[in-house]
């Protein structure tokens, strides 16, 4: 079986292909990086890395064209980007999510697609199931074209499978946190936060710290996303894919302390001073995980101490990889 993994020497992708690779298949990565996050693979005679962009429309068609399975993953996932350029954003989480999707469907490939826990905005309905409401805010808020440019892809692939009988399955992610997570201090909370504890400088919660999120390891998000999609089980669905066990900012700040057992001052800054007025926090966000549980058989094993020890290791040992 051949794989392609777009975003596959992102974060989650990296992951995505070891798997394929464990199951001894043939996998292939199109990403613009040069693929540090999956240099150990490099001399796997099962993977090739192409580093390449989606939006090359001879280099994704011949792509999408001589594999069995299709993963999209490829993606601006970072906060930071959607405030500050919703266009690229939209460019690649929307658009270029359009042409994977069209692709897939011509050459009747099976298409994974990963969408965000963005996706509910801030509905206050806790946990989220799959068919819960979306409820989000203006559109003059730039932090919304991320969750509207996924939402669209999943919609445009509903429509897609209704009429031209595409196969997917559409994962709606709740923060995967795992070695090789974005580059230290850019990008997700723990990347920041770790960063800033490792160089001993004072750790800035934004907020006051209460907003909760769940955080899933990625090596048993990367296990159900596989299983997922290879289960005849839970061919044509969506399924939300994370823990709900609930942790606030400001207890992650304070487990990542001491896991580390490191010394910096925990502070609060208000979110305005961080993001300006385009942006909205969200208070909290849980998923409902039993459709995956039910369908696939699959749910998150690791503790949230013991997969940040692991993070912390990784990033003490090798920050240039990150
Ligand atoms: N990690 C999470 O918690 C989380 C949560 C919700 C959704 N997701 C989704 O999961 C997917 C993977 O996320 P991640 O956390 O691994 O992020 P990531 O940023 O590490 O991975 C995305 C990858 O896409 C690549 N990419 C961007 N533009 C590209 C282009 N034009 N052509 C080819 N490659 C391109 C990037 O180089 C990067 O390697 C994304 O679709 C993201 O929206 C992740």
């Amino acid at each position: 079986m051949k794989i392609l993994v777009t975003g596959g020497a992102g974060f989650v992708g990296s992951y995505v292909c070891e798997e394929h690779i464990r199951r001894d298949h043939e996998v292939v990565s199109l990403d613009l990086s040069d693929g540090a996050k999956v240099e150990h693979l490099m001399n796997n005679a099962r993977f090739r890395h192409i580093q390449g962009s989606v939006t090359e429309e001879l280099l994704i068609d011949r792509e999408i064209r001589s594999a069995d399975l299709i993963y999209h993953l490829a993606a601006i996932a970072d906060p930071r980007v959607y405030v500050e350029d919703p266009l690229r954003t939209i460019e690649m989480d929307l658009l270029a999510g359009l042409r994977v999707v069209d692709l897939a469907s011509r050459y009747e490939k099976k298409l994974i697609f990963t969408s965000t826990s963005e996706v509910y905005g801030r509905n206050p309905d806790l946990p989220w199931t799959e068919e819960s409401d979306r409820v989000l805010g203006s559109t003059s808020i730039n932090r919304w074209c991320y969750a509207t440019s996924k939402a669209a892809v999943e919609h445009y692939i509903f429509a897609q499978h209704q009429r031209n009988g595409l196969e997917f399955v559409v994962y709606r992610l709740f923060n995967i946190y795992g070695p090789r997570l974005d580059s230290l201090g850019a990008g997700r909370v723990i990347a920041v936060f770790l960063d800033r504890f490792l160089s001993g400088k004072p750790v800035q919660v934004h907020g006051d710290g209460s907003q909760t999120r769940t955080f899933c390891y990625v090596e048993d998000a990367a296990k159900g996303i596989v299983q997922g999609s290879l289960s005849p089980t839970s061919a044509n669905t969506v399924m939300n894919i994370g823990t709900d066990i609930e942790t606030s900012v400001l207890e992650l700040a304070e487990t990542m302390k001491s896991v580390g057992g490191f010394s910096s001052a925990i502070e609060t800054i208000p979110h305005v001073e961080v993001f300006g007025d385009s942006y909205e926090d969200i208070p909290r966000r849980v998923p409902d995980v039993t459709r995956i549980r039910e369908l696939v058989g699959w749910q998150s094993k690791t503790s949230l101490e013991d997969g940040l020890r692991e993070t912390i290791k990784y990033f003490s040992n090798a920050p240039e990889k990150s």
